[in-house]
């Protein structure tokens, strides 16, 4: 990682004046002639987990899963059994810890070489587009793999919501794996439960009054997990899906989490499933804010490709090590599903 300035700093230091000079280094030549369909044009399908968890309407659900899996990689879960009061908790906590003052935060800067800690993501070149955000990652289960270094001590709640909405999300994980296992037609017994791994990413997206149509707060790129769970903050919306060569705005639904089929799912199922591209645009007036779920199967274990029992089919990707893909991942600016090549 080569160390970038902080964006959240650097969008306060000038509001509304800063200079297309400042802000080279983010400015994406190429944004305007991306295709991008209007807002209300395309609804993530909805799932509700509280129909697959029941018997009367587990199949006609489970075959809702099915369609979003194949045909989105992205599905909106709904009755997703998360309480309120910890997703209330976790928004309150992150919204503080990131109006804190800088070198509060900078206590918990991500260290060279390390996957974890505050800061800015995917830069390995000084010539490279910076994404116009700033993040904190932090590993989050199993309880043994916590580096409690990084875990905020501000504000006094922070580490309880982490906790608490770690722990319900990875549940939720476990029941959405489990369904979706289900949908695939493969021997049952070569899908245990796959998630042993979790991993949040804050995200702090500033607004760019200046320039907003012109820098992105994340370049496109697929996701490094079995199953990414996304909570949006605040009422601010910024992420595209892309679909049929097109960007598609994600309207976020307040009583649905996000869901996607990551790159080791899209291995897993053996193309069946894609973990789809997306991106985030930043508002020209408001910050954002989410936190994505990263859910990954053993760290030092490998994925590799499960053949469905009804078909002759051909294996698309290789057998690879979950650590070594993750890191190669990390360890490259951002392009697209570009990552997954390494899988083929
Ligand atoms: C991500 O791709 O993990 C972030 C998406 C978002 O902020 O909506
Ligand atoms: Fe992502």
């Amino acid at each position: 990682t080569i160390p970038v300035r902080n964006v959240q700093a650097l969008a306060a230091s000038a509001p509304g004046e800063l200079t297309a000079e400042a802000l080279n280094q983010y400015i994406r030549p190429d944004m305007d002639h991306d295709s991008v369909l209007p807002e209300d044009s395309a609804e993530v399908p909805v799932v509700d987990l509280s129909r697959l968890l029941s018997n009367e309407s587990v199949k006609e659900e489970a075959s809702k899963l099915k369609f979003a899996c194949e045909e989105w990689g992205f599905v909106q879960v709904v009755n997703h059994g998360v309480p309120e009061d910890i997703i209330v908790n976790i928004k309150r906590d992150i919204q503080e810890f990131f109006q804190l003052p800088l070198d509060v935060k900078n206590a918990y800067a991500q260290r060279p070489g390390d996957l974890q800690g505050y800061g800015q993501a995917y830069v390995v070149s000084n010539h490279q587009k910076l994404d116009w955000a700033d993040m904190f990652a932090i590993m989050t289960q199993p309880p043994e793999a916590r580096d409690m270094k990084y875990w905020p001590t501000q504000p006094g709640t922070f580490r309880k919501s982490i906790q608490e909405y770690s722990s319900e999300v990875g549940k939720l994980a476990h029941s959405i794996v489990k369904f979706i296992g289900n949908t695939l037609n493969i021997d049952p017994g070569l899908w245990t439960d796959k998630y042993a791994v979790q991993a949040l990413r804050m995200n702090y997206y500033p607004p760019c009054n200046s320039m907003a149509e012109k820098v992105l707060g994340f370049s496109p790129h697929s996701d490094a997990s079995l199953l990414t769970i996304l909570l949006q903050i605040n009422s601010v919306d910024g992420l595209q899906i892309r679909r049929h060569g097109a960007w598609i705005p994600v309207k976020s639904r307040a009583d649905a989490l996000l869901v996607n089929v990551g790159d080791f799912l899209e291995i897993m199922s053996n193309g069946r499933y894609k973990s789809i591209e997306h991106r985030v645009i930043i508002n020209p007036r408001r910050e954002r804010l989410s936190v994505s779920a990263f859910h990954i199967p053993k760290f030092d274990g490998v994925v590799s490709p499960i053949v469905s029992t009804d078909a002759d089919e051909k294996v698309l990707y290789k057998t690879l090590t979950v650590e070594e893909y993750v890191k190669h991942q990390l360890s490259n600016k951002l392009d697209g599903k570009k990552a997954l090549d390494h899988a083929k």
